[in-house]
């Protein structure tokens, strides 16, 4: 991606002092998914490595990650699947707790959403500490998916998430970072 570009998806993004917690710079991708052209390079950025390649599903994670995911799932013809908060999901779950920067929470899966070694890219918005990342992998794996890679907007890698994802050997994939 050329760093003209990537200055334009940094400019596109609004960052937020305080917000959801005092301390917290919110990285808000509402002004980037309203930019045609920045929400169309986005998702070809991210869909670029995989063209051509066999991706059976995209699983996005509960919110943001369902319009990344959604966009990037209907470029590769993949089929998506959705990790929700808990109670969200109607039939058999497999479910998981983690925690986040500012908080802890439960996400599910439902457990016929993938066959035996289906391969699957992880999309969410954007990768913190990884908590979040790190428990949808756990899910992922617990039901016998192949992870191609996790992909995210946007990285901050002060905290450190992608590397540890990296630790676990999963593929991580980011357009930007804020420092
Ligand atoms: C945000 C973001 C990621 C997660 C990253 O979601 O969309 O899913 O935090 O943080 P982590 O790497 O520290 O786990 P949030 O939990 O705020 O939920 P939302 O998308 O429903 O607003
Ligand atoms: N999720 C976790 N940390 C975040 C941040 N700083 N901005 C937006 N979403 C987040």
């Amino acid at each position: 991606m050329d760093q003209r570009f990537r200055t334009d998806l940094k400019a596109a993004i609004r960052s937020i002092p305080d917000y959801p917690k005092p301390g917290i710079i919110f990285r808000d991708i509402t002004t980037l998914l309203g930019d045609p052209r920045a929400f169309r390079r986005s998702v070809d950025e991210l869909v670029h490595p995989f063209a051509g390649g066999r991706v059976d599903k995209v699983a996005g994670i509960e919110a943001r990650g369902f319009i990344i995911g959604g966009a990037v799932a209907h470029q590769l013809s993949a089929g998506f699947v959705p990790i929700r908060k808990k109670g969200k999901l109607p039939h058999e779950t497999v479910r998981i707790a983690y925690s986040l920067e500012y908080g802890v929470d439960e996400m599910e899966i439902h457990s016929d959403a993938f066959g035996q070694d289906a391969s699957v890219i992880l999309v969410d918005d954007l990768i913190a500490t990884g908590g979040t990342a790190i428990a949808a992998t756990q899910l992922l794996l617990q039901m016998g998916a192949k992870i191609v890679a996790a992909c995210f907007i946007i990285d901050l890698p002060d905290l450190g998430g992608a590397q540890k994802l990296r630790d676990l050997g999963v593929e991580v994939r980011s357009l930007v970072s804020f420092e």
